[in-house]
């Protein structure tokens, strides 16, 4: 039978070719058990070309420095905390790291508010304990004592959703880099290589501070939002649905840019209370309006034209996608929307299929 293909493919996996190029032509110093030397995982996340002509493509579109900081905390006993609102690519760049750094992104815990203790620490196989008592062969490891024993980076997604007693259970794993295992009287230490990404949203519901202690044991990197409308431009034609752009047969062409800049237009202004020229002063909507919706906005528009029409990016499809990526909040968000619409859009010429299809939209909820 033929295998179906994977939807999504992992770092290393993907970007396999990449990963061995730089390997080939890394020279600089190497901390134990690196696949790569720090400044070959910066010119792998950050792109570069190389001198045999490989092309590295850029993973992280943003500030050089604060790849440079994550990459030389990771080089130390501190673990990495990625934080920011959602959407600024912590998840994506936390995945890189791992793959040019220890060949794997797979050592993941997903924090959740249910996550146990035990997805951190380790677990026991029950018929083996029954059968046999607490022995090493009964004892199922968590995915970050895996990487203790492998000297290799472990990811905790979505740190703060889980209960702050639970993230504790990282304190001794981060400050004394070993995890006891009181049943066996044994305990794991971690081989060099061994080190920890976490990230974490700071403008979500239901989040769980860290404590000062485990604060401690990190090196807090603030990934931001894109600076200018260019460079999130780049970020969102860079991260398109390659398989849609492949159905499609085409690029973006420069028309579909400039619809594309006008939705990001749309979210810089709503993000900031005011529209870029600084002329008039916008109510706020409540939901976060981060990069990523814009990039979902825009590949659902290209998979409407793929399907539906010419394979190009229409206006009225990305604005079909834009009030449900802005109005996550019907009482609050509705309002500032629609005064959008109408005191900002409608007066700009250039935009009128936008503003067209828009309070078209809108005509069709009343
Ligand atoms: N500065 C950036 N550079 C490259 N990609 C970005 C950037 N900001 C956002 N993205 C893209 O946005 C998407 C969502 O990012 P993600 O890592 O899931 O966000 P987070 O974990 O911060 O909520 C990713 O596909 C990523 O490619
Ligand atoms: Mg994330």
């Amino acid at each position: 039978m033929a295998r179906n293909k994977v939807q999504r493919t992992p770092a290393e996996t993907l970007f396999k070719k990449e990963l061995k190029a730089l390997s080939k032509v890394d020279d600089g110093p190497k901390p134990a058990n690196w696949n790569l030397s720090p400044a070959s995982v910066v010119d792998y996340i950050m792109g570069t070309e190389l001198e045999d002509g490989t092309k590295i493509s850029p993973k992280y579109i943003g500030n050089r420095s604060l790849i440079e900081l994550a990459v030389a905390t990771l080089t130390t006993e501190r673990a990495l905390l990625l934080s920011g609102i959602p959407g600024t690519a912590k998840t994506w760049v936390s995945e890189h790291l791992a793959a040019a750094i220890s060949g794997t992104s797979r050592l993941l815990v997903q924090g959740t508010a249910g996550t146990h203790e035990d997805k951190l620490l380790y677990a026991w196989n029950y018929p083996i304990l029954l059968a046999k008592g607490p022995v090493r062969e009964a004892l199922v490891p968590s995915p970050v004592m895996r990487a203790m024993e492998a000297g290799k980076i472990i990811r905790i997604e979505e740190m703060t959703r889980m209960p702050f007693e639970i993230q504790d259970a990282l304190i001794t794993i981060l400050s004394e880099r070993s995890l006891p295992i009181p049943e066996l009287n044994e305990e794991v230490f971690a081989a060099e290589g061994f080190n920890l990404i976490a990230t974490a949203n700071d403008k979500d519901k239901g989040i769980h501070e860290m404590s000062g202690a485990l604060k401690r044991r990190f090196n807090n990197v603030i990934l931001p939002l894109p600076e200018s409308i260019e460079e999130e431009l780049k970020i969102v034609t860079n991260r398109l649905s390659p398989k849609l752009l492949k159905a499609s047969g085409k690029k973006p062409n420069k028309q579909s840019l400039e619809e594309i800049k006008k939705v990001i237009t749309i979210f810089k202004e709503l993000r900031e209370g005011k529209t870029v020229d600084g002329q008039t002063a916008l109510k706020k909507v409540t939901s976060t309006l981060s990069t990523a919706e814009i990039i979902s906005v825009v590949d659902n528009a290209l998979a409407m034209g793929t399907y539906f029409d010419d394979g190009t990016i229409k206006p009225r499809f990305l604005a079909s996608g834009l009030e449900g990526a802005i109005v996550k909040n019907k009482d609050s968000d509705m309002n500032p929307w629609k005064e959008y619409i109408e005191i900002v859009l409608k007066k700009r010429e250039d935009w009128s299929d936008f503003y067209k299809q828009l309070s078209k939209t809108k005509k069709t909820e009343e």
